[in-house]
């Protein structure tokens, strides 16, 4: 698929086949998303792949009753590490650039997911505490 193809098709999707994704295509999705741009090149990001069927229902019932999300067969939590970038660029890095560097490897993640076939949503709405001692163990 070419890229303009890709940005065409691109939409959310909010309810999913009981599939599991394939370790593969998971990959190619995590490379892509590791290769956008990120300000200074400090790449601040981790990526979490959540595929336990418990797991993710636990992250849903943390978005904000978007029950929706449970029927996802996997999820990518996006984890910015903003204390990194304030040590190069200060309050600016840590609130602003972060979050650009974030939001530039999930545009990739939905972009490259819908050229393996997939469907994706981005969800923002949710409850950051929880969802970080729920998924991430050392952030
Ligand atoms: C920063 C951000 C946060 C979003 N959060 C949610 C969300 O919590 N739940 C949801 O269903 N969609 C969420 N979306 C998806 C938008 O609702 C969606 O992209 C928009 O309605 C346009 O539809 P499209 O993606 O099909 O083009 C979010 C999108 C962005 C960019």
């Amino acid at each position: 698929m070419e890229t303009l193809e890709a940005i065409n098709q691109r939409r959310s999707i909010r309810k999913y086949l009981d599939k599991p994704v394939e370790f593969e295509k998971i990959t190619t999705i995590i490379d892509s998303a590791r290769k956008a741009p990120s300000a200074g090149n400090l790449q601040d990001w981790s990526f979490i792949i959540v595929t336990d069927k418990n797991l993710i229902k636990q992250v849903a019932s943390y978005a904000l009753e978007q029950y929706w999300i449970a029927t996802a067969p996997a999820l990518i939590v996006v984890c910015g590490l903003p204390e990194k970038h304030e040590m190069y660029y200060g309050l600016r890095g840590k609130r602003l650039y972060n979050i650009q560097d974030c939001a530039a490897a999930i545009e990739n993640i939905l972009l490259s997911a819908t050229d393996l076939g997939l469907g994706t949503c981005w969800v923002g709405a949710f409850e950051e505490e929880k969802i970080r001692t729920t998924v991430c163990y050392t952030f």
